[in-house]
């Protein structure tokens, strides 16, 4: 008899349906696992057989056969323990089988017959919806996998014992809860930052447009501590974005506890950081950080310092919104729809453009360092804004009125405005005017006659390019929506035109 059991493989954030089938037959004692099964996988034989030991159980002197079909789907991952040691049991005529078939299983087993977590529970939890099915996972999975559906049946087993009882009747499991992260609260503001007035409003309109920033500037300016306030003037995410961050997590096993959050992720990589950590890659395709930055910001302090090859790799997702892993017999695609935000030091020692400063080695620190970045980079960075160093009398002055949480209001109040325009136009997908292509650009940001005139005449002599254009009209678009405007006027496109003045004369290597 062939004992069945469904369990899944993952192929991004998307949950392949995966058969896991036993076969216990006569024949030389033996204990085979086939379908591709890499070593994790492969080296669950012996956590199974230690699993079954510790609940009782021991596995029949006979010759066992594991296939995980489809065969050719490579099996990736020790999510595959406990499906298997269920499928065992079934084959041994423990569990009842038709009661199994009604379940997708993952989860990794202990020696001692524990069921530990494992990452993409909350994916799993969505296919098993899809598919009609109830999920049993592992007892930390279980506030993540509640997300999926209220109405989804979830075993959520700390031990394979209780997976048994529970089917056998003998000890219920009640249904897990959806957990939500508790808001820690204590986010650094915005009213520690002194001066910086420029920075402080450029920063606001980056916030309520979704648009990538540069900020260069003098050591100690405070671009680092600017950034890191970034996160306490954006608006939570709704649910169908906690969602999509929320799975893209679970599969890199991010989810601390099986909690989501509605906060929008805030990434900040270290410049050494690879290639294969930015775009996502190695063992499992696990996403990397521009996609764990999906619907959230990835902040690259030190720009110039991170490879050239790192670099380039932002240009493809910053465009299509999605990063791709080639791997050997397919692509892994994950959704990367992040705000960038940089920031650097106008040269190596940072004080190129500084009144009463001379460079020892002249433009050539300047040029040398800035020639790291690439023309397309740039060109792709909306917001470039310069902040100039502190002077010890701006630090003794007064602190600033105003918080996060009165830049927030109004940048969500922003954010809601683009949103409903979006919703009505019927964009799918397009939530900011960062995301906004150019048919909609032609609908929504038409600036006025004066406007208009003042864009040509920019976009001249600036030498601008079709992207760079547009780049423009996107974020006078946002300057108009804070305004709460409907019709852009001079004054917009004026102040989106004066953060595309290349900071400290930027000049890229292209
Ligand atoms: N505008 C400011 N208001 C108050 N404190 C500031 C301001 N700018 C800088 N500081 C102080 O200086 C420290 C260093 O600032 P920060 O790390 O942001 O500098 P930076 O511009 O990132 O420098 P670097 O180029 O060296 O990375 C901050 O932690 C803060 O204490
Ligand atoms: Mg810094």
């Amino acid at each position: 008899m062939v004992a069945k059991v469904s369990t899944v493989a993952f192929q991004g954030i998307e949950a392949v349906p995966v058969d896991v089938q036993v076969q216990i037959s006569s024949g030389i004692v033996a204990f085979t696992i086939v379908g591709l099964p890499d070593k994790a996988v492969a080296e669950s034989r012996e956590r199974v057989r230690s699993a079954l030991t510790a609940a009782g159980l021991s596995l029949p002197a006979k010759r066992i056969t594991v296939n995980l079909a489809p065969a050719d789907l490579p099996k990736e991952g020790s999510h595959y323990d406990l499906p298997i040691a269920l499928g065992l049991l079934a084959a041994m005529g423990v569990l009842p089988g038709d009661i199994l078939n009604r379940y997708c299983v993952l989860g990794e087993l202990s020696l001692d017959g524990t069921v530990t977590s494992v990452a993409g529970t909350l994916p799993a939890a969505m296919a098993a919806n899809a598919a009609g099915l109830g999920l049993i996972c592992p007892q930390t999975g279980g506030g993540e996998a509640a997300w999926a559906a209220q109405d989804l049946d979830i075993l959520a087993a700390g031990n394979l014992v209780q997976i048994v009882n529970h089917i056998k009747g003998t000890q219920v499991l009640t249904r897990p809860e959806a957990r939500m992260a508790e808001d820690p609260g204590d986010l650094p503001d915005l009213v520690d930052v002194k001066g910086q007035e420029l920075a402080k409003r450029a920063i606001e309109v980056a916030a309520a447009g979704g648009h990538h920033m540069l900020m260069v500037g003098p050591p100690g300016a405070g671009k680092s501590m600017l950034a890191s306030r970034l996160p306490s003037i954006l608006p939570p995410m709704d649910a169908g974005e906690m969602l999509d961050v929320s799975m893209i997590a679970s599969v890199a096993g991010e989810l601390s506890g099986g909690r989501l959050s509605r906060r929008r992720p805030f990434r900040a990589p270290h410049h050494s950081a690879s290639q294969a950590a930015l775009v996502g890659g190695g063992l499992r395709a696990r996403p990397g950080e521009m996609a764990l930055a999906h619907n959230g910001v990835l902040f690259l302090d030190e720009l110039p310092e991170f490879q050239g090859r790192v670099l380039e790799s932002l240009r493809q997702p910053m465009e299509s919104g999605q990063t791709v892993i080639a791997r050997a017999n397919h692509h892994v695609t994950y959704p990367a729809r992040f705000q960038l935000v940089a920031a650097m030091n106008p040269c190596r020692c940072g004080m190129a453009g500084e009144p009463g400063f001379a460079c020892r080695r002249g433009p050539r620190c300047a040029s040398d360092y800035q020639a790291k970045l690439s023309g397309p980079l740039l060109d792709r960075l909306d917001i470039q804004i310069e902040l100039p160093a502190l002077k010890a009398t701006d630090l003794t002055l007064p602190a600033p009125s105003e918080t996060s949480a009165d830049v927030a209001a109004r940048v969500a109040r922003a954010r809601q405005t683009q949103h409903m325009r979006y919703r009505q136009a019927d964009a799918q997908n397009v939530r900011t005017n960062a995301q906004a292509d150019g048919k909609l650009l032609d609908r929504f940001a038409r600036p006025d006659e004066a406007g208009l005139s003042l864009l040509r005449d920019a976009a001249d002599a600036l030498n601008l390019s079709a992207r760079g254009y547009h780049r423009i009209l996107r974020v006078a678009r946002t300057i108009a929506d804070l305004d709460d405007a409907e019709q852009m006027t001079r004054i917009h496109v004026g102040e989106a035109l004066s953060y595309r003045q290349r900071p400290f004369g930027i000049q890229s290597a292209a």
